[in-house]
């Protein structure tokens, strides 16, 4: 089924000027990007964001790491988005990201690791509606 997914493109990548080079590898995959915007996320918008990792150990580092630049925040949409997403994303850890992969092409360790994806149909839709009005939606 058509589905839309949720992706960020982080700050270790937007610092290496790596935007157009991930967003060639989604629309390549088949995703079409139906929404974007770079945005400065503060500490509550991060906080808020990364909410269900509250407890991780790794959550302020992670918090720390995703306003320490810009971000783009885009909606993807194609035939089984999240899983697809997923696939061309790779491994949290890079270490075990499969070659191709962007985590595996471009992450610099499992917090720096380029891009964000939602990790199911539901929380795509949560996180969609967290940073966008469906007005901002574009397919
Ligand atoms: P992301 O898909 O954005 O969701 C949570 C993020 O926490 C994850 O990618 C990683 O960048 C980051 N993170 C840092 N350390 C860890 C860890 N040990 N396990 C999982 N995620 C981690």
């Amino acid at each position: 089924a058509t589905e839309r997914t949720l992706s960020i493109i982080k700050p270790d990548a937007t610092r290496r000027n790596l935007t157009g080079k991930i967003n060639a590898v989604f629309e390549d995959a088949g995703l079409r990007i139906v929404a974007q915007k770079r945005v400065q996320l503060t500490e509550a918008v991060a906080g808020a964001f990364y909410a269900v990792h509250k407890e991780r150990p790794f959550y302020g580092d992670l918090v720390s790491f995703m306003i320490s630049g810009p971000v783009v925040v885009q909606v993807l949409e194609g035939e089984n988005a999240v899983l697809k997403h997923r696939d061309v994303m790779g491994a949290t850890d890079p270490k075990k990201a499969a070659p191709g992969t962007v985590r595996a092409e471009f992450a610099e360790s499992i917090e720096a690791n380029s891009v964000h994806g939602s990790d199911s149909l539901e929380s795509a839709n949560n996180e969609i509606a967290f940073f966008f009005a469906q007005t901002e939606i574009l397919p």
